[in-house]
């Protein structure tokens, strides 16, 4: 099933065409003033200029064409010479019948047949982790749940950073303190003991000592470098010590996400390329491209025309420890080879931009991409405290993200006492639902923004049950919910047999229609706020139906059951929706 605003698309687009114009121009979205008209094309203002016609001649000959077309009901030239126009109402409804039958709810199928690998959460093993972890992880779960639905075969993985200085700064503090002296033996032959001698809590309370040490006492700082390219260099004592980290982090982090409702297919790591990386730097040295300087070993990516200056990737470093940019490049071969993805998609920090043009270029360069597989960095700006920097804890410490859940759940508890909900319900549930409304709130208000954009951590707006928030958008769906429960208390659910006959109906079925075309949109521009966009409007338009209408108090029995009809669609988009940002809906509040 086509999206219907691709449909009008290609239509307009036709238009176009037959006229001597660009097909692009034949683009529609829906109506600035919907009040006016349902959908709007603006093709003609950009189509006059180069013609050296007036917008308006240019309206009037595609109007014309349109008018032809029996889809729309009405084809209207406006202001300087947008075409407003609507579908005929026959043609909504029996749309409308077809995505209801569609178990997709007719997910646009862009996706079919092609794979995509998502990176992103990218957290650094032993590190605790930032609120950019947290964006990555909430907008690359949202991006990998539209993608999957869309129909592409999607593999994310969490890209730990396991394979940076943090490593041997840990290491080296170890050994300062005496523990686990076996794996700094250098006679030592193994086996390594199985149990990990540091906990998840040993290893927060090492990390910052570490990291302090290295910060005031340079020859501390030396050490760390040391450890970490001996890690690197293959060392068994500190490679069975480093796997103790990683196992022990990723236990933490397997949980931590998984009380955010997010999963990974993967859980590799900047060290898991590590077998590829001598082949690879080899392979760079013979084919001319990698060369020494100053000691480092660089792979320059500049270009004619570039800009600014682009500094080179750095491969190797004079210790011959290799940096982020090294394990990005062998990880883009490892993927391109294991999986052969359409796109690799990262979803990082925006500040991290300039690192991904340098390892873009690097692989396109050295020509690992294969001739499918395109490279694509999807940006993100922070989540800023009160005081407009990153957000931190009221202790000022770094975040950690079982503290963030606690905090939004408490502020969930007290709104949902404030409303009046979940009053007399069994404490589980009471805290049960408070978890998820807490943590829809602060998905809903991460992902509503464009990800580009920067946003203040607010949680009393965030949890609000008033505007736009998640908390109002699951108190919606559980209102749908009850609607529903009170009609199948007093008969079984009717057919679906949707009578069109109210503006209120038909502004919500047009709605309803309208989710493929953000489903799309969404993937198209890595954009889940424009899912975010939909279901709230969706939801004002629904309480506009529910507020004007009777369900069921309304005498005619067909118009009853077709409102009925209606509700439980909605339901189902909604929930649909909000699933898509990794928003869970509880059964009751
Ligand atoms: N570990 C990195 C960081 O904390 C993020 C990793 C992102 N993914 C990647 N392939 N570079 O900044």
């Amino acid at each position: 099933m086509t999206p219907l605003l691709a449909e009008l698309s290609a239509i307009a687009a036709k238009a176009f065409v037959a006229e001597g114009f660009l097909e692009t121009l034949g683009f529609v979205q829906r109506s600035d003033r919907p009040d006016l008209a349902q959908f709007q094309c603006n093709g003609a203002l950009s189509a006059a200029k180069p013609a050296r016609l007036s917008p308006r001649a240019v309206a009037d000959r595609i109007a014309s064409r349109l008018r032809a077309v029996s889809i729309f009901s009405k084809v209207e030239i406006a202001g300087p010479g947008f075409i407003n126009l609507d579908v005929r109402d026959e043609v909504l409804l029996a749309r409308l019948l077809a995505f209801t039958a569609d178990k997709n709810l007719g997910a646009p199928r862009t996706g079919e047949s092609k794979t995509a690998i998502l990176d992103f959460g990218g957290p650094n093993v032993a590190k605790p982790m930032h609120v950019g972890h947290l964006r990555s992880a909430i907008i690359g779960d949202s991006l990998q749940r539209i993608f999957r639905a869309n129909g592409w075969t999607v593999i994310s993985d969490v890209h730990l950073g396991d394979w940076g200085l943090q490593m041997g700064q840990l290491i080296s503090e170890i050994g300062h303190r005496g523990l686990a002296s076996v794996y700094f033996d250098r006679d030592f032959s193994g086996p390594y003991p199985a149990e990990s001698p540091v906990s998840m809590s040993d290893l927060e309370d090492i990390y910052p000592a570490a990291s302090a040490a290295c910060k005031s006492d340079p020859s501390r700082l030396e050490e760390a470098r040391l450890a970490t390219a001996e890690l690197q260099a293959g060392r068994a004592g500190y490679r069975a010590l480093w796997q103790h980290f990683v196992n022990v982090s990723e236990q933490g982090l397997t949980r931590e996400y998984g009380s955010l409702g997010i999963c990974f297919d993967l859980w590799k790591g900047e060290a898991s390329v590590e077998p590829l990386i001598g082949p690879m730097i080899a392979d760079l040295k013979a084919r001319g491209l990698a060369t020494e300087s100053e000691g480092a070993l660089i792979l320059p990516i500049d270009e004619p025309g570039d800009r600014k200056e682009l500094p080179p990737l750095i491969l190797l470093k004079s210790d011959g420890a290799v940096l982020y940019g090294t394990t990005d490049l062998a990880t883009i071969m490892d993927r391109v080879r294991s999986y052969h993805p359409e796109l690799i998609l990262y979803v990082v920090d925006q500040r991290q931009h300039t690192h991904f043009e340098q390892v873009f270029r690097a692989a396109r360069k050295a020509s690992y991409t294969g001739n499918i597989t395109e490279l694509e960095h999807a940006g993100f700006g922070t989540m800023n405290g009160p005081d407009g920097k990153p957000f931190k804890t009221r202790a000022g410490g770094v975040m950690k993200l079982y503290d963030l859940i606690t905090m939004a759940t408490e502020e969930a508890e007290k709104r949902l006492s404030e409303a009046g909900f979940a009053r007399d319900y069994p404490e589980d549930e009471g805290k049960e639902i408070a978890r998820k409304v807490g943590i829809a709130a602060l998905k809903f208000a991460d992902l509503s923004n464009h990800r580009v954009s920067d946003y203040v951590f607010d949680l009393t707006r965030f949890t609000r049950f008033e505007g736009k928030t998640g908390p109002y958008l699951q108190y919606a769906c559980v209102r749908m919910r009850s609607i529903l429960a009170k009609a199948a208390e007093a008969g079984p659910a009717p057919e679906m047999r949707v009578i069109l006959s109210t503006p209120a109906e038909r502004a919500l079925i047009l709605q309803l229609l309208m989710l493929p075309s953000a489903m799309a949109g969404a993937e198209h521009n890595r954009a889940p706020n424009i899912l975010c966009d939909y279901v709230f409007t969706l939801a004002q338009i629904f309480n506009r139906f529910y507020t004007e209408h009777h369900i069921m108090s309304e005498k005619d029995e067909g118009v009853r059951s077709s409102r009925l009809a209606l509700v439980r669609l909605t339901l189902s988009v909604l929930t649909k929706g909000l699933n898509l940002l990794g928003i869970e809906v509880p059964d009751r509040m």
